[in-house]
């Protein structure tokens, strides 16, 4: 039924603003549908920092950590002999639905109005050494794919949505707002996809990083973005229509406002980026376009497509995790990703990116 699992556990709770206390807590005990889950890996993101600095909508203390792979360590015996079995290395969605909302009813559970996320909202993260999960939310990786790069499914399942949610074409001369690891991501998906794609940001070296992905051409934003030469170079390189599709990941309002004025007529414009700010848009440009403007929000039903992808592109998105460290640095880890510093400075590094945070390979 289970490996060798030892009583209690060290779970990393986020007490305060800035403030990670370890502590020592009995291991959960698998139950029929649920099983128990060492953790391996686990990345960081932008949300997971608002988190640690009590600056978002989370009530603490919390476990924080909602990207993570991990090896199935327990069943219950009811389980025995299913799909999944002790020993294999799993990813595991962080995110459960109501099953009751308008969004639940048209199955389109990740937009959920009462959505709990492990170590986002309600639910204990990953930021531990053993975790009970429900078997419908994990899958066994894909062969090739290790552990220490598995938690980037869940990033790249959210660039996968908003290149869904656009509904991406082969071919399609796409410009992606924001270079960080969403939109990276998000060149990835639509690479894979044979999009042909066009990457904005206001900072170089996550743009020199964007044409080692693959970028097609690279936009350097500053104020009075486009200027008039990157207005043209735009309209050659799409023949004078401007992007069908526009993917804004950077939750910055004045690139909302760029993407809805440069985009073709009939294209679609997809926000995955998230801010508190207000953006104001032409109620000119929206109409007259005839613009799809959609929101995209975690990912619906695209955990095995964003495994497989993450598989296949296995060196691109390693190149976005720029620190790893052990899980009793976790301070160092969120200072280092608020500082955005550090790093060798070499070219075409992204000074900070994903920061990993590798669990015990034993347990003491
Ligand atoms: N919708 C969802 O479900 C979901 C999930 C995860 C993250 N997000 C959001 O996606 C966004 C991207 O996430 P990330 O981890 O890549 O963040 P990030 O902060 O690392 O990257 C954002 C990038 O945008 C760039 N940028 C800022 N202003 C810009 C502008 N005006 N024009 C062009 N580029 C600009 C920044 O330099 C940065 O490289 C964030 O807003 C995050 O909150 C949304
Ligand atoms: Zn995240
Ligand atoms: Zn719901």
């Amino acid at each position: 039924m289970s490996s060798e699992m030892k009583p209690t556990m060290r779970v990393a709770r986020t007490v305060a603003a800035e403030t990670i206390e370890y502590a020592e807590v009995p291991v959960p005990s698998p139950t029929p549908g649920n099983a128990v889950v060492r953790v391996r890996c686990v990345t960081l993101c932008g949300t997971d920092l608002h988190i640690w600095e009590d600056d978002y909508a989370t009530e603490l203390p919390i476990v924080q950590g909602h990207e993570f792979s991990a090896t199935i360590a327990g069943l219950h015996p009811e389980d025995d002999g299913g799909p999944l079995a002790v020993g294999d290395d799993v990813a595991v969605s962080p995110v459960s639905s109501c099953g009751r909302c308008y969004a639940c009813s048209i199955d389109r559970p990740n937009a959920c109005a009462q959505m709990s996320v492990y170590g986002c909202y309600d639910d204990d993260g990953a930021l531990a050494e053993y975790l009970l999960v429900p078997l419908d939310r994990a899958r066994r990786l894909p062969a090739g794919l290790s552990t220490d790069l598995a938690p980037l499914w869940e990033p790249v399942s959210i660039a996968l949505q908003a290149v869904t949610r656009g509904r991406a074409l082969p071919g399609e001369r796409v410009l992606v707002s924001g270079a960080g690891p969403i939109g990276l991501l998000a060149l990835v998906c639509l690479k894979d996809l044979g999009c042909d794609v066009a990457i904005a940001d206001t900072d170089s070296e996550r743009l020199e990083l964007a044409a080692v992905l693959g970028a097609a051409r690279t936009l350097s934003v500053a104020a009075g973005f486009p200027s008039v030469d990157q207005r043209r170079l735009l309209a050659e390189w799409t023949d004078g229509e401007g992007p069908s599709l526009v993917i804004d990941a950077t939750g910055a309002p004045a690139s909302l406002a760029s993407a809805v004025d440069l985009v073709a007529p009939a294209g679609r414009v997809v926000v995955v980026g998230i801010s508190e700010r207000e953006v104001a848009l032409s109620m000119r440009a929206l109409p007259v376009k005839e613009i799809d403007l959609l929101g995209s929000r975690n990912s619906r039903h695209l955990m095995d497509q964003a495994l497989d992808l993450l598989a296949r592109h296995q060196d691109e998105c390693r190149s976005l995790i720029t620190h790893r460290f052990a899980f009793e640095e976790l301070d160092a880890a969120f200072r280092t990703l608020r500082g955005r510093t550090g790093g060798t400075g070499e070219p075409g590094e992204m000074r900070v990116g994903k920061i990993a945070i590798d669990l015990p390979e034993v347990l003491s």
